[in-house]
């Protein structure tokens, strides 16, 4: 019998871009519509797949990466998602570059050995081979990229360096960050080196995920929000430039189409001019940030996403319908691709998810329609 060997070449026809053409600006039919963490625990399908099975050996199954981002993102299967996002995890970088993580259920990511002091660095390989070691990300994509169909684009993703930073010294999940910013306090030049050192697997990790079959990249800087506007001019911002100049430059120099980037800089309410204008095509908000003044703040030079309030979902559909309508009104039709201001939590009722999205699609429909 003939083994189906997936290869980056050959992928179905797109056969639904709004997604792509609202990240480009261009005027459609529809606002597209796709939620962080739309593959997770509120979906009964998820937790039966996931079950008694570790999330990393998963994340390491192309098979079941692809099956899990289908389950949602396929639409007819679940729900009429504009675009799907690989399944996948910010933390297998620091994996690739020698750490070790793992997820404990009910804790979160959990590093047994967290960088500590600066000697620790030394721990990190000084080459990593991100093709080898994160070459089951890229067959997940491929293999997704075909058995989706075409449907809608498939998005990839990535950690910024600050995020992952904060992540590798801290240990696991934390609401001050406070060890990993005593790094950029005590240890600047240290902190620099750790932060370029993961910007360069990153910048190739994203490259490799286009050749795989990515049609954008989103980059998550979720932990923007225990920075001030100093620390992220000088530690979080640089980064996040140069990821978009060195993998836009390298998807050129590679013959491959460019692709849209996302930059979701969660809490990063201050630094909203500077994201505007830092190389990405789209700008991802959280819900703290009013649609109209994030429009007069980034002035039209890129295309925004966001950014209901999760908590939104726990509402009736009515009201979950008031509030997109809200919500698109305040965005306009045009440069905008409809979100959440975060990831889903695992105890959202998925028929209101599945309200959301046709909030979009009705409200956005009547509104171009006007
Ligand atoms: O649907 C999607 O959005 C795609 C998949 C995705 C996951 N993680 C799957 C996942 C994405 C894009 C991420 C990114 C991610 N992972 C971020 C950035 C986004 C954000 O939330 O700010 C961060 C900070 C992580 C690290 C991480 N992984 C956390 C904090 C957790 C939650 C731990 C918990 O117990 O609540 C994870 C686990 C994780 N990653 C789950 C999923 C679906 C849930 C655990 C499971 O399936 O067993």
């Amino acid at each position: 019998m003939a083994v189906f060997q997936p290869s980056p070449k050959d992928f179905p026809e797109l056969k639904n871009d709004t997604f792509l053409r609202a990240a480009r600006g261009e005027e459609l039919e529809h606002i597209p519509v796709w939620c962080m963490r739309q593959a997770g625990r509120y979906l009964p399908e998820f937790r039966e797949s996931r079950a008694g099975k570790d999330f990393f050996e998963t994340c390491r199954s192309p098979e079941a990466c692809c099956e899990l981002t289908l389950q949602v993102s396929t639409p007819l299967r679940r729900f009429s998602f504009d675009a799907a996002i690989i399944f996948s995890d910010i933390l297998v970088v620091p994996q690739a570059m020698g750490m070790e993580v793992q997820m404990s259920p009910g804790k979160g990511p959990t590093f047994p050995e967290p960088l500590k002091e600066p000697e620790d660095l030394q721990r990190l390989k000084t080459k990593v081979d991100v093709w080898s070691e994160l070459d089951y990300v890229f067959k997940a994509i491929t293999l997704t990229r075909h058995r989706i169909e075409g449907k809608v684009p498939l998005i990839g993703f990535t950690g910024a360096p600050w995020t992952l930073m904060s992540y590798m010294i801290e240990g696991g999940g934390s609401t001050t960050h406070s060890k990993a910013k005593r790094w950029l306090y005590r240890y600047p030049e240290a902190s620099h080196k750790l932060l370029s050192q993961l910007t360069d697997v990153i910048v190739e990790y994203l490259l490799g995920q286009v050749q795989a079959g990515a049609q954008a990249l989103q980059v998550f800087e979720s932990h923007t929000g225990c920075l001030g506007p100093v620390e992220f001019k000088e530690f979080s911002l640089p980064y996040l430039r140069d990821i978009a100049r060195r993998v836009k430059d390298q998807i050129k120099e590679s013959g491959l189409d460019n692709v849209p980037m996302i930059v979701f800089a969660k809490d990063g309410h201050y630094g909203l001019e500077d994201l505007s204008e830092s190389g990405y095509e789209v700008v991802g908000l959280d819900w703290t940030i009013d649609p109209r003044s994030a429009r007069i703040r980034t002035g039209g030079k890129v295309s925004l996403q966001g950014n209901m309030d999760p908590c939104a979902l726990y509402a009736t559909k009515e009201r979950i319908s008031e509030i997109v309508k809200r919500m698109l009104e305040g965005f306009g039709t045009k440069g905008y691709i409809a979100n959440l201001g975060h990831g889903l939590y695992p105890d959202m009722d998925p028929e209101n998810v599945g309200a959301f999205v046709e909030a979009v699609h009705t409200h956005s429909r009547q509104l171009i329609n006007r």
